[in-house]
């Protein structure tokens, strides 16, 4: 289904725009086809409003690759609900043929799949949530300028709540090295050796959690999706980070890298090769993480860190270390399964919610969105630089990037992603029964940012789509030539009460029941600021 949002009339008049900018640009451009300034002076910015549509800036047009419940394969999987992060892998080197993988984070949107109060789902209604969740890979390719599922390729597979995952741990966890699915999966991250970390964020949402407060552990029920009503399965062996090798399937619950409400996992390399992740917990006054690997291409030990921002430190999170740790836990393996207790006992800085992270490919710098807190409801971007510019050191400088507000016109940063030109693109995510609202009531929308690095634009976000009511767009991803963003629209209709007063009928139109999908952006415009 092509969904080409920028007509004849309005590609012609974009085209007739570049061109004057074009002719003033020329002597630039001939220099530096990269040059920033030029690039952006094709933009006209989007105005945030309500439509029914992902309305993109003149310039840029999109189809819907994949939708939630589409058939990927000839076993009958298909592809999940509210689907989130993505990562693309080329085959054989190929930037135009290659597999996707797509996070599905949740069933919040209650009518799409059963009832959204737990207490009315019936077992059958938990059972089919059940393969909702977790992730897709499809194969993808490019043919005649437009991307296209595979459908029925023999890669194309489903991972989700049901699936048996291996417990990468030292120690049995919860009595068992096996668990049962991976659920919350947000956002992500690639390795370089070619893997997906899919990473556990609301876990709690599912089977509740456990709690230690009172030196016993007690089993918390979970209030919101709530299968702990006909499903039993330890909460410790949810709220991790998950490795998926997208040509296999096999996957694997890394243990060391913490347990919390992981959003992404951004992978670096350390001057010797070992890999160096950056996560945050999205959690109000949470912490921000650095792992370490213990040697070069695998995540399976290593050397976990929480950040103190107010002194530019990193503390270990060793119990063999630390005398406090090892008064409160009985091994490392307990330490992990406890991460949250742990940060605060060594003093890690509480946080506004750590979102999405990023590195830029230009300077190393750490970009973490910090969506929201009630004293800082718009949000920020935080920059982290590490001494001497080494991923596994020891200290760090931080400073704020970007602070949200009808100043900055948006609010709520969550994905980031750079495209292959090192510019930063951003997506915001303001909760869909708080859009409109104070203190967000310039904010009728959730949108996507471009945010130059360089020139005298440089760090001055342009929005240039918006989404949907009740969604948010996430899970950017840019194509290795820079000419398609692949985009998810989660969460459409999120904030309608029922199916009878749907506020969302996307993709279809209509009286559709709303769907979520992942799109391709592309056109002149994203030509003109990424194309490489
Ligand atoms: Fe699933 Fe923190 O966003
Ligand atoms: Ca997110
Ligand atoms: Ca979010």
């Amino acid at each position: 289904m092509m969904k080409s949002h920028w007509s004849r009339r309005e590609f012609l008049s974009f085209m007739g725009r570049t061109a004057g900018a074009t002719a003033v640009a020329l002597p630039v451009m001939s220099c530096s086809g990269t040059d920033p300034d030029a690039a952006l002076a094709g933009i006209s910015p989007v105005a945030p409003g309500t439509d029914d549509e992902v309305v993109l800036a003149d310039g840029l047009g999109y189809d819907l690759l994949v939708s939630w419940p589409e058939q990927i394969n000839g076993k009958g999987e298909r592809f999940g609900f509210n689907n989130d992060y993505t990562a693309f892998f080329p085959i054989d080197g190929n930037p135009h043929d290659g597999l996707l993988w797509v996070n599905h984070e949740e069933v919040l949107s209650g009518y799409f799949a059963s009832p959204g109060d737990p207490e009315e789902k019936s077992r059958e209604d938990v059972e089919r949530e059940v393969l909702e969740v977790g992730g897709s890979i499809i194969r993808i390719s490019r043919q005649g300028g437009r991307w296209r599922l595979v459908r029925n390729d023999r890669f194309n597979r489903r991972i989700s709540g049901a699936t048996r995952i291996p417990i990468i741990s030292e120690q049995p966890i919860a009595g068992s090295r096996t668990a049962v699915g991976t659920l919350g999966n947000c956002a992500g991250g690639v390795t370089p050796w070619q893997t997906v970390l899919t990473c556990e964020e609301n876990f709690h949402f599912f089977y509740g959690d456990v709690s230690f407060d009172t030196g016993e552990r007690v089993h918390e029920k979970s209030r919101l999706i709530g299968w702990d009503r006909y499903l039993y399965h330890p909460p410790e062996h949810y709220g991790w980070v998950v490795e998926v090798d997208p040509f296999t399937g096999a996957a694997n619950k890394l243990t060391a890298l913490g347990r919390f409400a992981h959003e992404g996992a951004t992978v670096t390399l350390a001057r010797d090769g070992r890999a160096v992740v950056y996560m945050g917990d999205d959690k109000t006054d949470e912490h921000i993480y650095k792992f370490v690997g213990g040697e070069p291409g695998s995540l399976a030990r290593g050397a976990l860190y929480v950040a103190d921002t107010d002194q530019g430190r990193w503390l270990p999170l060793d119990v063999a270390g630390d005398t406090r740790l090892q008064q409160a836990f009985g091994s490392q393996t307990e330490l992990l399964v406890r991460t949250r207790e742990a940060a605060k006992l060594v003093g890690a800085t509480p946080q506004d919610r750590p979102e999405d992270i990023e590195i830029d490919p230009q300077t190393g710098a750490v970009f973490i969105s910090l969506t929201k807190h009630k004293e800082r409801p718009f949000g920020s971007i935080l920059k982290l630089v590490e001494k001497d510019g080494d991923p596994s050191a020891q200290e760090f400088a931080a400073s704020t990037f970007l602070a949200g507000g009808p100043e900055t016109g948006f609010a709520c940063p969550d994905n980031l992603v750079f495209d292959p030109r090192g510019n930063l693109w951003m997506c915001t995510d303001i909760a869909s029964y708080e859009i409109n609202e104070p203190p967000y009531d310039s904010f009728p929308s959730n949108g996507l940012f471009h945010i130059p690095m360089s020139g005298m634009h440089a760090g001055v976000p342009v929005q240039v789509a918006y989404a949907p009511p009740g969604a948010e767009l996430t899970g950017p991803t840019f194509s290795p030539d820079g000419r398609t963003l692949f985009l998810s629209v989660q969460h459409p209709g999120e904030n309608s009460d029922s199916t009878d007063a749907l506020d969302s009928h996307w993709p279809d139109g209509g009286d559709a029941l709303p769907r979520p999908g992942v799109i391709c952006v592309s056109g002149p415009l994203l030509d003109q600021l990424t194309a490489v």
